[in-house]
């Protein structure tokens, strides 16, 4: 049975990669699925039967508002939240003394940020709902400490701790809410940058349980999970899906 019928689901950053596996998934749950990207969420949206796209950059507060006030005029409410949009392949690995405040800044607008805006124009709509699932996507890279992505990597573990505190907030409106953490996933973000996958593929795949390439799909089962009414008891947890690199 679908899991997700008659809810209504924002997934940011659905355009591609791992968000726009999720957004399959939710889709395939009986979701209907809002696309929310810088670019190409349009013609994503066409993938899905009602899908809406709307161009939002996260972490402009004023768009994000308009992201959700369009949400609810043409869908009728807002059930589910995916805070999957996220600065990663793109960003050069170097020594944290070389990373410009500017570009530091502009990882943690996007990466935490953004949740924050998400969060706090969805939550009023999830209340009216009586309540909602919100998902956020971090990194194991917090849980490893990965070096020469401090920026990125301070900001997937913030996510960790915003996730535990906002479930505490809203654990009595009935809106859970829970974080995925993925391994090295070969996303289309990352097939951008061939420099990336040399650099991180083979010592990705080696040091996993599980030893393969992950990709975007892996992390579906586990959103559409929390998403759905099979997780209602659990809030504010992290499942960490790196096919058993690190054991949270
Ligand atoms: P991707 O680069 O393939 O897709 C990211 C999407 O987010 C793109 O469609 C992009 O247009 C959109 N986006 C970026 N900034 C945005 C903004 N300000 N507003 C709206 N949309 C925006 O990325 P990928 O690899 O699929 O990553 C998705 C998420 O998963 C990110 O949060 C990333 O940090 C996280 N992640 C990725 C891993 C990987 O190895 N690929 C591993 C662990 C986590």
């Amino acid at each position: 049975m679908a899991q997700l019928e008659g809810k209504v689901a924002v997934v940011t950053g659905a355009a591609q990669g791992i968000g726009r596996a999720i957004a399959d998934g939710l889709a395939a749950e009986g979701a209907r699925i809002v696309v929310a990207d810088l670019r190409g969420a349009e013609e994503a949206a066409t993938a899905y039967a009602d899908g809406v796209g709307l161009t939002v950059d996260v972490s402009d507060e004023a768009q994000v508002a308009r992201l959700v006030d369009e949400t609810l005029a043409r869908c009728g409410g807002l059930d589910v939240l995916v805070n999957n949009a996220g600065l990663y392949a793109s960003l050069q690995m170097r020594s944290f003394t070389e990373i410009p405040l500017r570009e530091w800044q502009q990882v943690m607008d996007v990466n935490v940020a953004s949740m924050f805006l998400t969060c706090r124009a969805a939550v009023p709509a999830m209340r009216e709902r009586g309540g909602g699932a919100i998902v956020n996507i971090s990194s194991g890279t917090p849980f490893r400490g990965v070096p020469f992505l401090l920026h990125y990597v301070t900001s997937k573990g913030a996510i960790v701790a915003f996730t535990r505190a906002l479930a505490k907030e809203l654990g009595r409106d009935g809106i859970r809410v829970n974080c995925v953490a993925p391994g090295f996933t070969m996303s289309d973000g990352v097939k951008e940058h061939p420099e990336v996958i040399e650099q991180l593929r083979d010592v990705s795949v080696a040091a996993r349980t599980i030893q393969r390439d992950q990709e975007p799909e892996d992390v579906v089962g586990a959103v559409a999970y929390l998403a759905g009414p099979a997780a209602s008891f659990v809030t504010g947890q992290t499942i960490v899906i790196d096919g058993g690199q690190y054991f949270h």
